[in-house]
């Protein structure tokens, strides 16, 4: 079968039994409930967070019967500061049906393990490896971690494809024999030795075998979530000046520089090749004036956390001003009093630069 290879779990169980760990509170017993207990309590949470929960945890519930015969308050409250609480209702009720399905004994099933709550596919794994030897594969994030850079595997492990690829190695390396000292080992390599940042691959047992190694990736390896593109907008603003003043807009109290203060933009226009020709430019300008003359500004690119806007600066004069009717949202403000005003940075920057510019030409 592709991706068999014995030698992998017989280096594994080799280093774990001489370097892993074997101490864990939940570690040299095959009761399933301990290792149930454990196994939920440490997905997405570290051993050191783990320890003194589950030790309390067992004070209060020593046993499968007790914990599905106890309120779910009393659960929930012994899980305060575990975090994750979906985990200690889907506890609780995995627990009841533990003992009304299975009579209080877990199955050593994967396939039955993964029907119960809480329990994933790769939980049901370690379950029925550690409670019962069974041979089943896990795949968790440190699992993705090891595969990806022992295996040089450069696509993303979120992605289906690369995960189900993931999958079919891991249920083909897994070993018949020693699965619980090859799945703690996984897990071992994945929390001491390869890690996410600056791994340990001196110590390493599948260093001669890891191709990020080999090839200087493992920094680069699993590859990270792929970012989308950033959506581009673009904006065709009126820069409207006349006698020392430029007419100003107060935007929305909602969406982007709420509230602020801005330069009026053309409605529509918002891609980028829809620029608006003279004459549509002189129609927005209408209601403040007669425009004299146009000139197009080189754009500026604005980066928002969402999207880049590229905004447009058409620079407008006026032959006559017209009288602001009604018209709140307008002001035609001094262009002295820009520095103190509370624009959006861009814009501010935008007219700041301008005035430099062409105070001295006159066009304020
Ligand atoms: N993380 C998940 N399961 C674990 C286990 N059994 N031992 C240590 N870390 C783990």
């Amino acid at each position: 079968m592709q991706y068999e290879d014995p030698s992998f779990a017989a280096t594994l169980v080799a280093w774990q039994k001489q370097h892993g760990r074997h101490d864990l509170p939940w570690q040299n017993t095959r009761d399933a409930y301990l290792v149930w207990l454990s196994e939920i309590m440490l997905q997405q949470t570290q051993v050191s967070a783990v320890l003194g929960y589950y030790a309390r945890f067992l004070e209060r519930f020593p046993t499968l019967a007790s914990l599905a015969a106890a309120p779910v308050e009393d659960v929930m409250a012994q899980w305060a500061g575990l975090g994750y609480y979906t985990r200690a209702r889907n506890l609780h009720k995995c627990a009841q049906r533990v003992v009304a399905e299975y009579g209080g004994a877990f199955p050593s099933d994967p396939a039955l393990l993964a029907d119960l709550p809480g329990i994933g596919r790769s939980t049901a794994a370690a379950i029925a490896a550690f409670s019962a030897g069974r041979r089943a594969a896990i795949m968790d994030g440190n699992v993705k971690r090891v595969f990806a850079r022992v295996f040089g595997i450069d696509t993303y492990p979120g992605e289906r494809k690369t995960e189900e690829a993931m999958w079919a190695r891991a249920e083909a390396l897994a070993p018949a024999e020693g699965i619980e000292a090859y799945t703690q080992g996984l897990m071992d390599m994945g929390a001491t030795l390869c890690t996410r940042s600056s791994p340990s691959c001196q110590r390493c047992p599948m260093q001669p075998r890891c191709v990020a190694f080999a090839t200087g990736r493992t920094a680069e390896l699993p590859v990270r979530k792929p970012k989308k593109a950033t959506p581009e907008k673009s904006a065709q603003m009126l820069l409207v000046v006349d006698r020392g003043q430029v007419l100003l807009e107060q935007r929305p109290a909602t969406g982007i520089w709420g509230g602020l203060l801005s330069l009026p933009e053309l409605a529509g226009h918002t891609m980028a090749a829809d620029a608006p020709d003279d004459a549509a430019v002189a129609a927005a300008v209408q209601p403040f004036g007669a425009m004299e003359s146009l000139e197009r500004l080189l754009p500026l690119v604005h980066v928002f956390t969402h999207y880049k806007l590229h905004i447009h600066p058409l620079l407008v004069t006026l032959t006559s001003r017209a009288a602001l009717a009604g018209e709140e949202r307008y002001v035609w403000f001094d262009a002295a009093a820009i520095p103190n005003a509370a624009l959006p940075a861009p814009i501010k920057k935008l007219l700041l630069d301008l005035l430099g510019e062409r105070s001295q030409a006159r066009m304020f």
